[in-house]
Parts: C-alpha cells; structure tokens; sequence
C-alpha cells in the first residue's frame, strides 16, 4: 500500500511512526509534513499544494489511502476533491466538516438530533447581541462567548466577569483591531464537569472506538496563562469508565451519525467529541472536531496495536472492524515549545536553535534540519513532544518527564504538571 498523509505538525509524526512499522505499506508520502519526518525511510515529503494538485499527485503515484490531519483541508473540501475522481480518503465531506467549521451548524445540529449540549442563542447583530448579553445572568451563572468558523482555539471566552463579556462582544464582532472575527456570534450556558475527548473512527453508522484523552490548554502549569493548541495529554484507562463510554455511544456517537446520514452527509473519518462530564455522569458536547486532535494522537497512537493504515482500507472498503486493538493502559504525552510560544500580538518565536535529542519515545513537530551540521532545529510553536505508555497514568507520567529530561534546546518550555491532577486537571 501507498500512503499519502496531509499535515506536518506532532499529530502527523505519529501517524508517520505508526504507519512505517506496517509491512504491508511501501510508502508515505507526506504534505508538507516537516524534515524530521525523513528520519522513516518510507517518508517522501511533497510541496504543500491545493487539494487538486494532491488529487493529482495520487492519481499518478497509485496511492492506496489518503489521510488528512488538520482541520483546514477537510472544511475546504478535499474529500469531495478526490472522491469526484473515486480515490479512496479518509475525512468527511465538505459538508459534515461544519461541524467543526461552524460552532452554529453543530449546535443546530445537536439541538435538532437531542445531542446534549449547553443550551445557547445566536445573534448575527451586534445590538440584539448587546441586549442578549444585558438579560445573560452572567454573574452568577458565567457565559460562553464563541466566535463562529475555525478560530485557532481563540475564538472561545468563558468568564463570570460582565465587563471582560463586553469586551469579548466587541472584539469578535466589531474591533478591527483583533484577529478573531466574525457575523455571527454564539451564547453558551456553562457547562461544569470535568472535560475529556473521545474518539472514534467512523463510516456511515459504523464507528471504532479509539480511546479518549484530557488535554492541557493553557500554556503554564495550574492551567495559567493564554490558551494553546494543547501543551500535553493523558490518557486514563481506568476514566471514562465502561457506564460513561456505553453512556457517550449511546446518546452521542449514534445519534451523531443517525444525523450526518438522515441529513444526506453520512459521515466517514475520525470524529473527535469534545465532552464535559456532569456530577451526575452524564455527558454533554462540548465541541466536535472533525479529525484527530494534536497532541491527543501522539498519546493513542501508541495504544494501538495493529496495522492502522491497513484496518482503515479494509474498514472502508467492507465496514471491517478487526485487526486493530487499543491497549487498556495509560500514556502521558508531554510537549515542549519554543521560547516565545503562543506568539500573541505577532511576537516572534525564539527560532533556530540547535535541538539535543535522543529518538526513542518522540515525536517531532516544529523542527526542520539543521542548515550547519547533522539534526534539527526549532522551526515552529510546539517543537516536539514525549510519549510513554505504562500500567498508570503515574508511572507513564514519570517516564514521559524523564524521556522530556533528556531533550534541550535554547528557549525550551514545558509544563512540569501534565497528568497529575488527573480528572478535572483541565477544566479551567
Ligand atoms: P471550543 O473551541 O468550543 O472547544 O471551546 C474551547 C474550550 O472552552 C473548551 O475546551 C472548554 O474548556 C471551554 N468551553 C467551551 N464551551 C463551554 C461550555 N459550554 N461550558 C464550559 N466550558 C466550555
Ligand atoms: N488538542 C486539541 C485539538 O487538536 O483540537
């Protein structure tokens, strides 16, 4: 089999590592992926190019399967790209993609499909807003104020706070000077619990559970400071126990895709439920993500045992759901970013610095060849993570941080407390 994967960050390298142990895969082709990749040898790295460039590319180099990482591609429609051509992808359509796209089309969705979810009003003007905003019992209940479309993970302000709300109104709909923009703005009751990602793999009404994983947001320890792509991951085989998952497939999972296929978008692909848990062990969605997460897949990957790209192929082809098993154990990932990161207000990050590392238990992100001699350096936000896997999270935990000890670089960050508060460590 001939791979062709889009991405390039940790999430992709994972991929990369899983898919080259497989015999029965000859090559990976990767775009843009990152120079760290080269280290497999059945890495080729391609330009990156628009989805009917790749098309293109496929058709002429006989690739088996497509994989597509980030979210970008999938809401541009690259699966509807080469499937006109009968090429074999794994990603939903152009149309099931809105549920990560718009936080309004998923929500609709789940209101229309009884998903539970945080109850929510949407305003496409901003004086009706500010008049929602006037009747919100924000002081004692919070808000959740979300811009629409793909926002890099700063479209979302959860406060208790009237003024900060405010200003979060303005900014998203109004302030020419903020990034984050958008028509249409979301209201959100606050859901409390505690937050975990589920994942599975699905096609049509068939699904595979991948495991779940807890994320750490923000960029220090105790959860403080701005909000990032994911500073690192713990998966605890022991939560969400069997009631929750049965819980979660039964009012989440199936539901989502009676849905996708009632409304004419049978889903295929990764589906990533972003959940809070309540006191009473129910579960609400809090978002979908459309795509494995980063760096949640840098934690599962290395769960499952099995060929991947191979059960994926068969999976599709004939809804074939054995070869793969996911190990009941815990893995902790730990990432480490450049000097700098999250960059807000365009700072620049501290780049270029020469990366000492040993290759066992990494993935590379951020990293492109060392212009001066052998290896890599720091070329992006998160450079690379660590990934062990043990009986507890505890001891996974310990071993990550002392795969991380080993790893240097000028300006290197990470957290020293990923996975240690365990359930509700990252509901901030
Ligand atoms: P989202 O981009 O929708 O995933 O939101 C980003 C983060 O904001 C989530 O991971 C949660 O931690 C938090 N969040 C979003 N919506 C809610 C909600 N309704 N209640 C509590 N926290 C939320
Ligand atoms: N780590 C969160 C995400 O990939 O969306």
């Amino acid at each position: 089999m001939n791979i062709l994967l889009i991405g390039s960050g940790g999430r992709e390298d994972a991929f990369v590592w899983k898919l080259s142990k497989e015999e029965e895969i000859k090559k990976i082709y990767v775009s843009p992926g990152h120079d760290g990749m080269t280290r497999f040898s059945k890495v080729t790295l391609l330009p990156d190019q628009s989805a009917e460039d790749l098309k293109d590319f496929a058709k002429d180099n006989a690739i088996d399967l497509t994989i597509v990482g980030p979210e970008a591609p999938l809401t541009q429609g690259i699966v509807d790209i080469f499937q006109e051509d009968g090429l074999r992808i794994f990603g939903p359509s152009k149309r099931a993609a809105q549920l990560e796209g718009s936080k309004i089309f998923s929500k609709n969705f789940m209101k229309k499909n009884g998903i539970p979810t945080a109850s929510f009003e949407t305003y496409d003007n901003y004086q009706l807003a500010v008049e929602g905003l006037a009747n919100w019992p924000i002081e004692s209940e919070g808000i959740v104020i979300k811009a629409d479309g793909l926002a890099g993970g700063k479209g979302v302000v959860v406060t208790k706070n009237r003024s900060e709300a405010e200003h979060t109104l303005h900014d998203f709909m109004i302030n020419p000077e903020i990034s984050v923009k958008s028509d249409t703005i979301l209201f959100e009751k606050v859901l409390p619990g505690d937050e975990v990602s589920v994942f599975a793999l699905c096609k049509g009404l068939d699904s595979f559970y991948l495991g779940s994983a807890c994320d750490h947001k923000r960029v220090g320890d105790n959860d403080t400071g701005p909000n990032t792509g994911g500073m690192g991951c713990f998966r605890d085989p022991s939560w969400p126990d069997k009631s929750l998952l049965k819980k979660i497939e039964e009012r989440i999972l199936r539901p989502t895709l009676k849905g996708c296929m009632a409304d004419g978008m049978a889903y295929s692909g990764f589906l990533f439920m972003g959940l809070m848990i309540d006191e009473l062990n129910d579960p609400y969605v809090v978002e979908y993500n459309v795509r494995l997460g980063d760096p949640e897949t840098q934690t599962l990957l290395p769960l499952l045992e099995g060929p991947l790209g191979l059960f994926i192929k068969e999976f599709i082809d004939n809804g074939t759901t054995s070869g793969l098993s996911l190990k009941d154990e815990a893995s902790v990932h730990i990432v480490a970013t450049s000097g700098g990161y999250p960059s807000l207000d365009n700072n620049p990050l501290d780049l270029g610095h020469k990366i000492n590392f040993k290759e066992e238990g990494v993935f590379l992100a951020g990293v492109k060849k060392n212009p001066d001699e052998d290896g890599y350096v720091n070329s992006g936000g998160r450079v690379l993570g660590t990934t062990a896997t043990a009986k507890t999270v505890d001891q996974a935990r310990e071993r990550a941080y002392e795969l991380m000890k080993e790893i240097s670089f000028k300006g290197m960050h990470y957290r020293s407390d990923i996975a240690l508060k365990k359930r509700g460590a990252i509901n901030d």
